[in-house]
């Protein structure tokens, strides 16, 4: 496992896990509250937290139940016998009255204001931010349709919540039985944006590429996504960054030296420059950092077209060559 670099001790809580919840086939979920039944933090729909499982290890949740809920957080989790092991750790050492670490919410998955429609696309375990959007939008009042996909309704968690929240039918399941030749026509449903619509999607790699594809006529800013799992990179992606480079800080004119076998973020941190980490995989958009020349090597799944020419992921973004400096 990599080294992490834990410099979010100040903010982070810690949470009694009140209830643990079987939602379906290989999903458990999580309510997590204050031990003296303090109201938490606050948060917005799309948000998630770290929890550390133990070990050092330390996972990134979505957060699935309602914004205006103030007394506890809660997540779902989907025991993954071909993932990193945080999964499976979550459900095989986490018990009801545990004391857990959890972070404080953080969002890089917001709604964006000012939508008239907004269409939420859920694929399998995907559906937990999408949930807690759906909550507030049926709060606020806004217009919107949730598309949730899963192999059957005994692999759809939260499908009677989620049916009794959408009394007016704004929620729509789609049950493949594992057959990708009955998957939900994406395309067709994505194929006329109307007016000031948005559109969220998160789910498993296929899906991504799918609503990716059916959405690529769609208005510069009105589409967004959040990845769970770092996607499986081709060949030529593994390739691409294989050198070490120079970081230089631009406050101190400070040049360091990245090694290949080396993180930006790593660098950064040894040589005194803390920066905060959380998923060190690209997902989170905890370590995003300004740049100001040089050329980069983006290798994240969470900075879109429009923030990449100023930001970039220090923990696994690199130069493309030469030197990068950095607005430090
Ligand atoms: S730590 Fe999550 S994107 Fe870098």
């Amino acid at each position: 496992m990599n080294a992490i670099v834990d410099n979010t001790a100040a903010k982070d809580l810690e949470l009694v896990v009140k209830q643990i919840r079987m939602e379906a086939n290989g999903v458990n979920s999580y309510e997590f509250v204050s031990p003296d039944g303090s109201a938490l933090p606050p948060f917005t729909a799309g948000a998630h937290i770290d929890i550390h499982v133990g070990s050092g290890v330390i996972r990134q949740y979505s957060l699935c139940n309602s914004p205006s809920e103030h007394h506890r957080y809660m997540i779902a989790v989907l025991k993954d016998p071909n993932g990193r092991g945080g999964s499976a750790a979550v459900h095989e050492s986490i018990k009801v009255g545990d004391r857990v670490r959890v972070s404080a919410p953080r969002n890089n998955f917001e709604l964006h204001p000012g939508s008239t429609k907004v269409v939420l696309l859920a694929g399998g375990i995907g559906v937990t931010p999408m949930k807690s959007m759906a909550h507030h939008l049926e709060a606020q009042n806004i217009s919107y349709e949730m598309y949730y996909c899963a192999k059957g309704p005994e692999y759809a968690a939260f499908k009677s919540e989620l049916e009794g929240l959408a009394k007016s039918g704004r929620i729509s399941f789609h049950f493949d039985g594992g057959d990708p030749s009955n998957k939900l026509d994406i395309s067709s449903i994505l194929k006329n944006p109307e007016g000031a619509c948005d559109l969220y999607y998160c789910g498993p790699g296929g899906f991504m590429q799918a609503c990716k594809d059916a959405s690529e006529h769609w208005p510069s800013g009105s589409v967004h996504f959040e990845h769970f799992k770092a996607p499986v990179k081709s060949q030529t992606d593994e390739c691409s960054i294989v050198g070490g480079f120079i970081a230089q800080i631009a406050s101190t004119g400070e040049r360091l030296e990245v090694a290949p076998d080396q993180s930006l973020a790593e660098a950064l941190n040894s040589a005194g420059y803390p920066v905060e980490t959380s998923c060190q995989s690209g997902l989170c958009g905890t370590c995003k950092v300004r740049y100001l020349a040089g050329t980069v090597d983006h290798q994240d799944f969470i900075l879109d077209d429009s923030e990449r020419p100023d930001f970039l992921t220090c923990c696994v973004s690199r130069a493309a060559s030469g030197t990068l400096v950095l607005d430090l």
